[in-house]
């Protein structure tokens, strides 16, 4: 039987704590669908082909695949014959949104489990948002990012603000 696992997100841009978990999801699953949501509650930075692009080029491994996702993350997850959904807790303030989105999302797909991994320990503190105010304001992310993510980075925020912040 295949073991696929979906390890869903906004992935605003993708960071090397992503990347960290799709490698180690890759020890238990035998395919690992990245799923990008299209509906993210705030504006993203990043378009969601943007979001799409980088991550294909973050983690480039055989049995991983990049797709974008509408609507129930469980109806999504159904489709690609999924039994796992991977999230990473980082720290104690993920917990409660994390037990809450498990526990509706095994109400919704009671034989889907949701598998909580922990971060390599360099970059539990790391998220999206970080990155995106760090480079916002020209601060220095190659320690974070793919060195395509931080290309990115500098250009949307040239691009948006007319010089470098
Ligand atoms: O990276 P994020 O923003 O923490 O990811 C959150 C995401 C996209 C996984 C979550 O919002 C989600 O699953 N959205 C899809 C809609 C859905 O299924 N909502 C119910 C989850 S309890």
């Amino acid at each position: 039987m295949t073991r696929i696992a979906v390890y869903p997100g906004s992935f605003d841009p993708v960071t090397k704590g992503h990347a960290d978990l799709i490698r180690r999801s890759l020890a238990f699953s035998d395919r690992v669908v990245v799923a990008v949501a299209v509906n993210v509650t705030k504006q993203p930075l990043f378009t969601l082909e943007e979001r799409v692009a980088l991550i294909r080029e973050t983690v480039s491994l055989p049995g991983v695949e990049v797709r974008s996702f509408d609507g129930l993350l469980v109806d999504f997850a159904r489709q690609v014959g999924a039994t796992m959904l991977i999230r990473g807790l980082r720290a104690v303030s993920d917990f409660e949104y994390e037990f809450q989105m498990a526990l509706m999302n095994r109400t919704l797909a009671p034989g889907i489990e949701t598998v909580f991994l922990v971060p390599a320990f360099d970059l539990t503190y790391l998220s999206s948002s970080l990155v995106r105010e760090v480079a916002r304001f020209g601060g220095d992310v190659s320690a974070l990012v793919h060195p395509a993510v931080q290309r990115a980075l500098t250009a949307k925020f040239t691009t948006h603000s007319g010089s470098k912040a």
